[in-house]
């Protein structure tokens, strides 16, 4: 439960799905984490809860897109926890339409959020790790739909799969300054964990949505992971037990991508 002892994480996007789970990890493991978010109580309660599991957490609103805001906010974390070891870029924007049908507006939106928010966050927290001369991790929340071509996703997969060799190409260019790039690649995700999360955060229960394709039946190990699953990958990937490993994607998906796709698994 220390393999992160010392270190400080930002964590963008920490509604109580994914990004939340991974805060919650990375803190279980001694990190003092900042959790981003333009949404201010998705901020706010993922560091309280982790405040109240007695970690060390500020919650900082910001907008990924905003180079000023981001710079503010980098700025803002290594002040005030003396500078930043990990950076995990969640914030993002699921789901879409066709190529058909989607409005530019959206689109851009889309490939703001997920693949410019990225480049922004890493870009400033990557400057600020090479200033501090002590090396970093740097991971990159993926999707297996940045894997394969979804239909009725366009910019999401446009921008997830863009995300795949961004992570490549800044691990190239961070490589001599000992800041490693790896991405982690979730898939369609266990809903309960995160309803529960954001009851133990103080909100009220949601629906649990049903969802259209049968993701259970599809998939080798017959189960979805849960954020807690992704946070033990991220824990790994910041860790010093990584050190030698960069530019790599590290993907948390039961087996979905290796499988062959005429394969149903679990009929
Ligand atoms: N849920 C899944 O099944 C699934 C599967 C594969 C990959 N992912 C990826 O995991 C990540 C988290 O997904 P989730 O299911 O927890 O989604 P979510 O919608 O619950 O969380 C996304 C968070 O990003 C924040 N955000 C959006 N725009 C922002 C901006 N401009 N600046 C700062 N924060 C912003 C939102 O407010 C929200 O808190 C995303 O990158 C998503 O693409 C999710």
């Amino acid at each position: 439960m220390n393999r992160l002892t010392g270190k400080t994480a930002i964590v963008t996007g920490t509604s109580p799905n994914i990004g939340g789970g991974i805060a919650e990890g990375l803190a279980r493991e001694g990190a003092r984490v900042a959790c981003v978010d333009v949404v201010a109580d998705n901020a706010r309660q993922c560091a309280e809860w982790i405040r109240r599991q007695g970690g060390e957490a500020a919650g900082i609103v910001c907008d990924v897109t905003d180079e000023p805001q981001v710079e503010a906010m980098v700025a803002e974390v290594g002040r005030s926890f003396g500078g930043v070891d990990v950076l995990v870029n969640n914030a993002g924007i699921l789901g879409g339409m066709s190529v058909l049908e989607m409005p530019l507006e959206r689109w851009q939106r889309q490939i703001g959020v997920n693949l410019t928010g990225t480049f922004l966050c890493t870009k400033h927290v990557g400057r600020l790790m090479v200033k501090q001369g002590r090396g970093g991790s740097i991971i990159v929340i993926v999707s297996t739909a940045g894997h394969q071509g979804q239909p009725g996703n366009i910019a999401y997969c446009t921008s997830k799969s863009g995300l795949l060799n961004f992570t490549r190409a800044a691990a190239m260019d961070l490589a001599a300054h000992r800041i490693r790039v790896n991405s982690l690649t979730p898939t369609a995700t266990d809903a309960e964990e995160g309803l529960e999360r954001a009851v133990a955060w103080g909100r009220a229960r949601a629906e649990r949505r049903g969802g259209l394709l049968a993701f259970k039946r599809m998939v080798p190990m017959g189960q979805l992971p849960s954020p807690r699953h992704y946070a033990s990958a991220a824990v790994f990937l910041a860790s010093d037990e990584a050190e030698m490993i960069t530019g790599m994607d590290l993907r948390v998906d039961a087996g979905a991508i290796a499988k062959y796709w005429p394969w149903v698994p679990n009929p």
